[in-house]
This record gives C-alpha cells, structure tokens and sequence, in this order.
C-alpha cells in the first residue's frame, strides 16, 4: 500500500487533556524509533492516529465526527485508521464494531506495542493478513520512564510524574480509561527535565491526576516539585492537578517560597455542596474546601486559585447548586472551568444514580456560573491596570504576528507588541498593564527596568 522504501508516514491529532498531549509525544517519539515519520499534511499520510479522549459526551462526539470524515478519505486510498488513547480504552471493541474503518485500538498503557500493530497493518494486505490490531490491557507499572517524549518547538514541557488516578470520583472515567495510579521514578523525571531545558523547554508543568498523592520512596510531590524548580535553566514550573482532600502544608510553602514554582494552583472544587460531594465520592466537605482556600490565600496572596465545577450532577438541586454558586461568589477564583454533568459508561454514578437533571436545567446552572465568574475574572484583571509584571515570552498573538503572546506566574494571558524591544521567545520580560479583559492584559514592554 504505501509506496516502497519511504518511511511510512503518520499523521497524529490529539484531544484531550494535557497529559494526552504529552502521550502523543511519547507516541511519536516511540514510532520515530521504529523508523516512521510524520506529517502534518493528511493527504500524504499513510496512518492516521488519533488520541482521543472519554471525559465527556461531547469529547467523544469530536473523534466520532473526525472518524466520519476519514471514512470518505479511506474510501478513495489506502490509509490505516487507529484510535489511541481514553476513549479506545473504555470502549474497546465496541468502537471498532460501530465503526469498522478503525484499523488499530491502543489504550494508553499499550504505546510500546503500536509501531508493531501499524507495521501489521501496513503491510496486512500483501500477507493476506487481518489488519485489525488490539492493545488494551492496563499495565500496573508501565510509566514510559525510559522514553523520551518528542516535544514540538516552543517553552513548553508538560512531563507527566505519575499515571492513572486511584480516587474513583464516582463520575469519572479516568480510573477506568488509564487504570491503577503509579507514580514514575523521580530520577527519570528529573533527566527528563534536565532535557527539556536543553531543547529549549525551560518552562515545566508537572502532571498528574492527583499530583498530591505522589509517591516514589521518600519522594513526595513537594520534594519533587523543589527538585525541578532547581535543575539548571529551568525558568518556570506549573503543575496540575492537586486534590482539595490531601493538599500538603510543604506543597503550599513550596509553591509561595520557590521564585521558580509558579504562584497558581488548580483546586478543582466539583461541588460546592457537602451532599451532592458526598455522592461524587470526593471526600472533602464544603467547609474543609473554603478553610484550605483561606489557607492558602493567607500563606500568599497574590496566589491564583482557578477551579473545574461540575453542573447538574444526579439529584442536585437548585438549592444545592446555590452552594456551589455561592463558593463561587466567595473564592474569587481567577477562572472556573464548568461542564454540565455527563454520564460516562461504568462509573459508579452510572451504576448507582439516575441521570435525573435535564440538560436545559444544566445547561442553565452553567450558564449562570459563567455569568458570575466573568466579572470576577476581570476585575481581578483590572485590577493589574498599571502594575507592571514579569511575563515570559511563548509565542507570536493569534491576533497578529506582530504582537507577543506570554503569560504572567499566574498563569494570565498577556499581549503586546513586538515593536516596543525585541525579545526573544523564553526570555521573562517586564510588561506594564495598559489594559485588561477578562480573557487578556494588554500590555507594554517596560523599559525603564529591562533587567527586571
Ligand atoms: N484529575 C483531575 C481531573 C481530570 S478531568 C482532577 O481531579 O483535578 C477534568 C475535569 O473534568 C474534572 O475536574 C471535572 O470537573 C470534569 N469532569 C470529569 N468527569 C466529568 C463528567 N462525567 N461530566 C462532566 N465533567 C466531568
Ligand atoms: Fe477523575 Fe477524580 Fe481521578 Fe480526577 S481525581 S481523574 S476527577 S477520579
Ligand atoms: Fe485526559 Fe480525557 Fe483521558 S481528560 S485523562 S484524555 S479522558
């Protein structure tokens, strides 16, 4: 099928969450090694992966759609069809038998075996072969220590520090889709990030499902987070998520005294009302949340909370979700992310409670999050109006590319343009807040403290 002596060539979309970004970069990186190539252009590939995601409704309705497209494509030339990732591993065969043109299955503990399962494929017909290739079993140990993540241009290296999730919220597919929680060896993350300074990527964000319950010997995760925020040339460290039921005092004092550990923390909240987060099987009340957020604003301030909020969970009620709203009111968070509640297939709210809130009342209870957080989100950016800020420089504007995009330590959004002082991509500069939005700061380069 593919044309003889050129390297087969692979085109990769992701979707997702971040740590399936980083696992499409492991994914190329192992099938660099088995001597194929990539391409951005879809017309000239031979294999087209896509790694997909199972968190929600509408993250499979995304892959369903591509996969429509592609059957058209498939139909004109050969190409070999494979899904990676979340959403192979919880549906399985279910997937490839409502949708036949899907080649190859490879959950995301069965990377190692996917340049032999595309090999297979690739070369099916001329053996008279099936094409059909299944890697989907769930691995206790396997953290892809030794690989070497292919990483695109750029400052960025998300590395993920452990695997899996243990914490079975009773809405979430994850323990189901990449199975029993492992934490990686912190000598390979520490060379990993040792790397990624080399290639440029001096700012880290360390990922994980739960990054508190980190454990590797007498590593914890402060202990790590403080390793990488002092290897050579690493500017900025992120890290995502921590969970509200197990936040540690040495995390916070990590996260407020290390200059390179960025001021910002994830806290998702999920509810805001202690019943509806009994049933999400959560494990931290109400009041515990609000007591850790205080906490941690008293330890420093100027830290930036952000959360994800979950809508219309079963039986919620609208006094119920009036909690939640009035957490919301209270935390002054820098940004909520909220979804409506969606059943996902084998979680232990689909087994155990009726999806019983109808999507207009979701759909309506997010609407109103969104209403209260936007204001909230800029005024806290208005309120930087002629402050000026430490922002490292990522990338050209989606607006222009004669502005620069870069983000401040907690993790806003900033532009401005390039014609102030040159700068160079990964460089921290000081921009002076001009104006702000509750999506952006506009700023100017300062140049009366260029060494800033
Ligand atoms: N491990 C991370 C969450 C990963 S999923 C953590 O605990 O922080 C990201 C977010 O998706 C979750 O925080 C939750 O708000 C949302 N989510 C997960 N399952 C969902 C579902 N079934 N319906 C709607 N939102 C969901
Ligand atoms: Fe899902 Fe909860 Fe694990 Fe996060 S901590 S991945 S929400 S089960
Ligand atoms: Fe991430 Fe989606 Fe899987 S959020 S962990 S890619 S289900």
């Amino acid at each position: 099928m593919k044309q003889p002596n050129k390297p087969p060539q692979v085109h990769i979309e992701t979707f997702g969450c971040q740590m399936n970004e980083y696992d499409s970069e492991l994914v190329k990186s192992l099938l660099r090694k088995s001597g194929f190539e990539f391409t951005e252009d879809r017309e000239r590939a031979d294999v087209m992966l896509m790694n997909t995601c199972a968190i929600r409704e509408n993250a499979h309705n995304k892959v369903y759609g591509h996969l429509a497209e592609l059957k058209a494509v498939k139909e004109q030339r050969p190409l070999v069809v494979g899904v990676l990732g979340c959403m192979a591993q919880n549906l399985k065969e279910e997937l490839t038998d409502k949708q036949p043109l899907v080649d190859i299955l490879v959950g995301p503990d069965g990377y190692r075996q996917l340049p032999g399962l595309l090999t297979k494929a690739l070369n099916a017909e001329e053996q008279g072969l099936s094409r059909r290739g299944l890697a989907v079993d769930l691995s206790e140990y396997e953290t892809y220590d030794d690989v070497l993540p292919e990483r695109d241009e750029g400052i960025n290296a998300w590395i993920a520090i452990m695997r899996g999730c243990d914490n079975f919220c009773s809405f979430c597919v994850v323990p189901y889709t990449r199975g029993r929680e492992r934490s990686r060896d912190p000598e390979g993350v520490l060379r990993e990030v040792e790397a990624s300074v080399e290639s440029g990527h001096t700012q880290i964000t360390l990922l994980g499902q739960n990054v508190n319950s980190y454990r590797h010997g007498d590593w914890d995760f402060a202990r790590l987070i403080l390793a990488v925020a002092e290897v050579p040339g690493v500017q900025r460290v992120r890290f995502t998520s921590p969970h509200p039921k197990d936040f540690p005092g040495a995390l916070l004092d990590a996260v407020a005294g290390h200059p390179n550990i960025c001021k910002h923390i994830h806290l998702p909240l999920q509810s805001g009302n202690d019943r509806i987060l009994e049933l999400m099987n959560r494990t931290y009340s109400r009041k515990e949340y609000l007591d850790l957020a205080a906490e941690i604003r008293r330890r420093h301030p100027a830290i930036a909370l952000t959360t994800d909020i979950i809508c219309g969970f079963c039986s919620e009620t609208e006094e119920e979700f009036l909690d939640t709203y009035r957490v919301v009111e209270e935390v002054n968070y820098h940004a909520a992310y909220i979804f409506k509640y969606s059943e996902r297939k084998n979680t232990i709210a689909a087994r155990k409670f009726p999806d019983d809130i109808p999507e207009e009342v979701k759909g309506e209870r997010v609407s109103r999050l969104v209403d209260l957080q936007r204001p909230i989100t800029a005024r806290i950016n208005r309120e930087l109006i002629g402050h000026t800020l430490p922002v490292m420089v990522e990338n050209n504007s989606k607006r222009s590319p004669d502005q620069w995009m870069g983000r401040t330590d907690t993790n806003i959004t900033v532009i401005w343009s390039k014609s102030d002082i040159p700068a160079t991509v990964g460089d921290i500069h000081p921009i002076t807040v001009l104006d702000a939005t509750a999506a952006v700061l506009m700023g100017r380069r300062d140049a009366t403290s260029v060494n800033a």
